[in-house]
Parts: C-alpha cells; sequence; structure tokens
C-alpha cells in the first residue's frame, strides 16, 4: 500500500463518485444548421462514389481545402490516402459544408493521396467482446511474449503496408503534424486530431485497427492492446516490458533516460525532483504517487464534470482559428507522459525529428506530437487514456456529446492487414467499446485510486473570499491586463470574474479563448481561483483552488506563427470547496510554469 492511499487518498470501493448520479450537460454552443451551404472537398483518395466528400467543415472562406500533403509520408503514398479519407462532420455558427470541388492537395513536391478511387467500405461492429485489455505491468510471462511478437511482426512488414508499423507511425504524424490543411494555401489552418473533442474517439479508432491487425499477426483474434497503467501506483514508471533493450519491439531508444526508472509526473512541470521508484517507505515516493493521484482526480472527476471539459470543445475551423480547445482528458496526464517518455528538451541534437515546417525537434519521440507512434509505447499509453474515457463514460456518470454531427462524423483506416482495404468508422461506432469487441480488464478498474483523493486547501476560504485575496496592487489598480503576455512563474491576477448564478442541471465552466502559443516549445499554466498572487505559485492538483491547466505536446508549426487555443475548465466543486459557490465574482490566477511565451488575449469568463 502506498503512503497516498494510507494517507490522504483513501480507496473506497462502490463505484458511486459523488459526480455519478447525473453529469448535468455544460452550456453547449448553439450552431445554426441553417446557414451551411453545400461545398465540397476531398483529395479524393479512397472517398469515390457516393461519398459527397470527405470532410466537413463549417466556415468556407477559411475551409478551403484539406490538403493532403506529406513531406513525412514520403513513400507513403497509401497513408496519405487513409488521411485523406478523413470525413467529418461539424456545424459551427457560420458554417459551410466543404465538399470535393474545392479541394485538391496543392502540393506538388509531394506524394499527394493517389487519385485512384478505392471503395471504402463502412465498418460493422464486432458481435461479441472477445479482446481483453489488461495492464502491462501484469501481463503473464506468456502475453509478454506475444505482445512483442506482434509487434514484431508489425515492424517486420513492408512500409507499402498501411498496417505495418512504420506506416502507423505515419498515420499519427499525418494527422498532427500539419499535413492537412482546411486550406492548402494557408499553413496556419492546420487540420489536425488533437486539441478538440475528436481527440478522443479518433485515437480510439486508430488503436483500435492497430490492435486487430497485432492479433491477425500472431493468429489470436483475441490478443488485446495492454494498457499503461498509469493511473494506478504500481502502473507509474515506464513498464519493463518496454525498457529492455536487448532486441526487443517494444523498445526505443529516443526516450529520456533520466526519467526512465522514476515515478512519473502525471502534472506537466511538476517541480519536484524525479524520485526513483522506490516503493512506499520512501517519503518522497509517497509524495509523488499522492500528487499523480490528485492530478488524475482532477483530470477524471472535478474537471470533467462535462463534455466539453472532459473532451474538449467540439471541433470548428473558428476553433482552430482561436477556441481549439483539448479536454481534461487530453491536457492532462496525457500530455504529461508524452513529454515524460520524449527526449529532453535540447536546442540541437542528432538523431531529432524534422518536423513539416523543415525544424528538427530533438524531443522525439513522444515528447513530439508527429513522432509519437514512433515508440511502441505510445499505443498502450493511449490504450489508457482511451480506458480513462471508458470509465468516464461508464462508472462516472460522463456523459458524451449527443449531437448527430459528432456522432455522424467518420474517418477512414485500413483493416486488414493480409488485405489492407479502406473502412469507413464512425464515431457513433465508437462510443461503446463493445461495438469494437474489446473492453478493459474489470479487476484493474474496481479500486480506482484516484477517485477519492483528498485534496487540500492552499489557503482558508470564507464567503466573499475573492476580495479578500486579491493583492494590494490589483485592488487599486483595475486591470492591468489583456492581452497579456505570461512569464513564467509571473502570476497573473484576473481580478472580480463574474459568477453567474447556477442553472439547474447545468455546471459552471471557465472558459479561456484566444490563447497564443508557439507549439514547438513548452506551454503550460496552471489557473486556479481565490488565491493570494504570493502563494499562487505553490498552487497544484492536490489543492481545492486548483481549476485546470492549459498545456500541450509540441508540435511543429509549419506557418512559423503562434497556434491559438482555449480551455473549458468545469469549476464547480471549486467554486464550493472554497465557499464562493454563491459570490458574484472570484479572481482568477493564472500561474504560467514554462518559459515559452504565451499569450492570453482576452478575460476568462465564467458560463452557465
Ligand atoms: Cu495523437 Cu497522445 O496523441
Amino acid at each position: 500500500m502506498n503512503g497516498c492511499m494510507a494517507t490522504a487518498c483513501a480507496t473506497s470501493s462502490p463505484l458511486v463518485p459523488a459526480a455519478a448520479a447525473k453529469s448535468p450537460a455544460c452550456p453547449s454552443k448553439k450552431s445554426s444548421a441553417a446557414s451551411f451551404r453545400a461545398r465540397g472537398v476531398s483529395c479524393r483518395a479512397t472517398g469515390g462514389g457516393d461519398d459527397g466528400g470527405l470532410l466537413w467543415l463549417p466556415r468556407r472562406e477559411i475551409l478551403t481545402g484539406l490538403g493532403g500533403v506529406a513531406a513525412g509520408l514520403v513513400g507513403y503514398q497509401s497513408l496519405a490516402s487513409v488521411a485523406n479519407g478523413a470525413e467529418l462532420k461539424e456545424q459551427c455558427a457560420k458554417g459551410d459544408q466543404v465538399n470535393d470541388t474545392l479541394v485538391e492537395c496543392m502540393d506538388r513536391t509531394i506524394p499527394c493521396p493517389p487519385t485512384r478511387k478505392v471503395p471504402v467500405v463502412d465498418f460493422t461492429r464486432e458481435s461479441g467482446v472477445k479482446r481483453v485489455r489488461r495492464p502491462v505491468h501484469l501481463l503473464s510471462r506468456e502475453y509478454q511474449e506475444k505482445y512483442k511478437e506482434a509487434v514484431g511482426k508489425m515492424k517486420a512488414l513492408p512500409a507499402s503496408n498501411p498496417l505495418s508499423f512504420v506506416a502507423q507511425a505515419a498515420i499519427h504524424e499525418a494527422y498532427c503534424d500539419h499535413h492537412y490543411r482546411y486550406d492548402p494555401e494557408n499553413k496556419d489552418a492546420p487540420f489536425d486530431v488533437h486539441f478538440s473533442w475528436i481527440f478522443a474517439p479518433w485515437h480510439r479508432m486508430y488503436i483500435y485497427f492497430y490492435e486487430k491487425a497485432l492479433g491477425q499477426l500472431i493468429g489470436d483474434d483475441t490478443f488485446a492492446l495492454p494498457f499503461w497503467n498509469w493511473d494506478t501506483p504500481a502502473g507509474m514508471v515506464v513498464p519493463a516490458l518496454f525498457k529492455d533493450s536487448f532486441a526487443s519491439p517494444l523498445y526505443d531508444r529516443n526516450r529520456n533516460p533520466d526519467n526512465l526508472d522514476k515515478v512519473v509526473h502525471l502534472d506537466l512541470k511538476d517541480k519536484s525532483v524525479p524520485v526513483s521508484f522506490n516503493g512506499p517507505h520512501d517519503k518522497a515516493y509517497q509524495d509523488a504517487i499522492y500528487k499523480n493521484l490528485c492530478t488524475l482526480h482532477q483530470q477524471q472527476i472535478r474537471g470533467g464534470r462535462c463534455a466539453r471539459a472532459f473532451l474538449g470543445e467540439k471541433l470548428c475551423s473558428e476553433m482552430t482559428r482561436d477556441a481549439n480547445s483539448q479536454g481534461s482528458l487530453e491536457r492532462m496526464a496525457h500530455t504529461a507522459l508524452h513529454v515524460w517518455v520524449g527526449r529532453k528538451r535540447t536546442d540541437s541534437c542528432t538523431g531529432g525529428v524534422v518536423g513539416q515546417d523543415n525544424t528538427t525537434y530533438c524531443t522525439n519521440d513522444m515528447g513530439f506530437l508527429g513522432s509519437s507512434g514512433r515508440d511502441p509505447l505510445f499505443y498502450s499509453h493511449h490504450a489508457n487514456v482511451d480506458r480513462l474515457w471508458h470509465i468516464w463514460a461508464t462508472k462516472l456518470g460522463g456523459e458524451g456529446f449527443k449531437d448527430p454531427e459528432w456522432l455522424d462524423a467518420s474517418f477512414v483506416f485500413y483493416d486488414d492487414v493480409e488485405n489492407p482495404r479502406p473502412v469507413r468508422i464512425k464515431f457513433r461506432d465508437v462510443i461503446d467499446t463493445q461495438n469494437l469487441g474489446y473492453t478493459y480488464d474489470a479487476e484493474s478498474d474496481k479500486d480506482l485510486p484516484w477517485k477519492d483523493c483528498q485534496l487540500t486547501s492552499l489557503v482558508p476560504h470564507a464567503k466573499g473570499g475573492a476580495v479578500r485575496s486579491r493583492s494590494a496592487s490589483t485592488k487599486t489598480a483595475g486591470a492591468p491586463l489583456f492581452p497579456v503576455t505570461l512569464k513564467k512563474d509571473q502570476v497573473v491576477e484576473v481580478p472580480a470574474v463574474a459568477v453567474p448564478a447556477k442553472k439547474a442541471g447545468q455546471q459552471r465552466v471557465l472558459v479561456f479563448q484566444g490563447i497564443e502559443y508557439d507549439p514547438r516549445g513548452e506551454n503550460k499554466f496552471d489557473v486556479a481561483i481565490n488565491v493570494p498572487k504570493g502563494s499562487a505559485l505553490e498552487v497544484g492538483p492536490q489543492n481545492f483552488e486548483f481549476a485546470g491547466s492549459f498545456a500541450v505536446v509540441p508540435s511543429s508549426n509549419a506557418a512559423g506563427g503562434k497556434l491559438k487555443g482555449g480551455i473549458t475548465l468545469s469549476i464547480d466543486d471549486v467554486l464550493k470547496d472554497i465557499k464562493a459557490a454563491d459570490d458574484s465574482t472570484v479572481d482568477v490566477i493564472i500561474v504560467p510554469r514554462t518559459e515559452g511565451e504565451i499569450k492570453i488575449n482576452s478575460a476568462p469568463t465564467i458560463q452557465s
């Protein structure tokens, strides 16, 4: 038993979280279908026939294209075609439907997706659950060998096979390294499967086909992708199975050696010195585990009260400009682990990867989005991300998006490693893992050690606490503020943010939009409520005052400019715990954790 569970994070048995009974819907952006006009886009790879367009997105003026381009995909033409099979429906205010008359692959210097028509078949749901995903650290010797054998075989396939390991990694690269754009002319409009509500379902689809291919390669259709169980103390270290450097297909040399045997930091930029994975006799170990459990508690429960906050905001072109917004599932532990595993950030290096912007990135593999699929650990990492979504939806009362635009959005992947064929799969097919024929080991989900993590107050609170905690300078100076450029460790206080009354059945959310950042660098800030400026650097996921973080996995920047984004944080728990549930204003505290220049253009608002 680790110290955390013994002290502050009591485990409790029945899975009836506070949040569970009913997770009220967050207010959702209303969109107007009426303003749509039919438009077409495709790089016409796999999308022949009656497809009517592979991508359906709003805002024609910036969505003239989905440019399927692929410096990183040279030699993988069929892959580019997979990537190009993205079909996605979405409505945003002032949206336009875009389809294949408008867009062509514009870049002639690289293999555009093939124009041959390839029939795409629709995904058929699996009839029963035959694959049970288990934690990597608990695999039997036999299962470990199976996993190695399967990945070994996948690595041995020729790159021309879209289910080869190289090709799988390249799919991820294509979708997140600016190989696709809403507008081929405009490098500033990348299409990405990260930073929005697409993140969870797209990655579920992606690793599902990966898992199936592995099973096929070893002739075992019950083979299930093992998950890196980093949400339980025994799993909070890079699994030994992946560290065996002796001719193991699961090994990847592009990882940060300093971190491999240390307790992971699930809170990105956690300042504490990484501690060895020593076991509970060590106080520093206990603290590290406790912080991790608190981070998960924030991610899954307090910060996951509604779909907008947990899964991210809707993808829409306006958002790529301004309000791209990851959910807590993506921007917390998931992001921290990418950075944790990837190589240490250095200005120059050998063995880095070249991004779509021709810059060399040294934080590969996991620490750079474009290259993360090259590390076999990526897939077991994402199996756990997927599991945490599954737990949220099935045990924590989390309700996903119900919009038909979301449920009908689809992507095309290759299935069948022997005879690869494109399959179109919709989000509605993947909401329930049973439709995909897999589930998660029930034993591992019985005691979720983060579920009841006991948080603490950083400072005392009383009703009307906002005003009392505000620093003297802010009280007098009025609002300095937006746009504001963050500097590491220089806390920004946003005084007197209006708090709307709570509406029945709705969560209040704190929304930041117009965050500009250089995606190549490290970007993280924390958000807290009613903490005096002087104490704010101490705030973290272990505190009631903590409202969430903005953090991204480094990625390339084709345009050379900044990316924009936002975050939506569910804060009703925070307000209640700091006795501000009925206050009319609170002070929002921004705590920059990284050197990178992050500019916040507009003041955060609280919505109900
Ligand atoms: Cu596609 Cu963990 O990222």
